[in-house]
């Protein structure tokens, strides 16, 4: 039994990566799985559903309030999140090293954290409206691993310099960080989609 209820879909050629989708407060696994064929068409889903509960809304760590978080149980969850991600290219024979996490919202605050906790995990993130989940010390070593953060100027989660601050964060650990600006608040927009999927070309 894997530890995570969860979605998985094999890609469609031998190989190709493997997208982790995290979806935001109060999703599940079903969320973002058509947003994985938009920007991925042909590569692996693996989409999990976060483990607590805030009034009923599945999250993958808890909050104290809107933007405070609860550290140590977000280091619990994100350890037990990165097993997981391990456990499932065992059970489904999927390539480890190719896993690329989408996050929207508290799943790309997640992917942040995974980033940061357990960095050989993910070979590479797009943090869809993130922010700075936690700042360790010392900071993991993220060796050029492409992350995209994709952001809304007028969020009212996510002030600007929080952005800067995440890119800062990231790239002081070694990550290659593109920063994407939207003329949007929390929700996505259309291009959030275009760019992100544009950018995951490297892969
Ligand atoms: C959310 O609503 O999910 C927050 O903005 C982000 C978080 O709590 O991680």
């Amino acid at each position: 039994m894997l530890s995570f209820t969860h979605l998985y879909q094999p890609p469609r050629a031998p190989g190709a990566p493997t997208l982790l989708m995290l979806h935001g407060t109060g999703g599940n696994e079903h969320e973002l799985v058509p947003l994985a064929a938009e920007l991925m068409p042909g590569a692996g889903v693996l989409s999990p559903r976060g483990k607590v509960l805030e009034r009923g809304m599945p999250r993958f760590f808890r909050r104290l309030a809107e933007g405070v978080f609860d550290l140590d149980d977000l280091r619990q969850r994100t350890l037990e999140l990165a097993d997981f991600i391990g456990e499932a290219s065992l059970y489904y024979k999927f390539d480890a090293s190719r896993v690329i996490a989408v996050g929207f919202s508290n799943g790309a605050n997640v992917a942040g954290s995974t980033l940061l906790l357990a960095p050989k995990v993910l070979a590479g993130a797009v943090l869809l409206r993130a922010m700075v989940p936690i700042v360790p010390d010392p900071l993991p070593a993220l060796p050029a691993t492409p992350v995209l953060i994709s952001n809304g100027r007028v969020d009212p989660l996510v002030p600007v310099a929080e952005t800067d601050r995440l890119a800062a964060l990231l790239r002081s650990a070694g990550a290659q960080v593109s920063v994407h600006w939207h003329q949007a608040g929390h929700q996505l927009v259309h291009d959030d989609i275009e760019q992100a999927h544009a950018w995951l070309a490297r892969f």
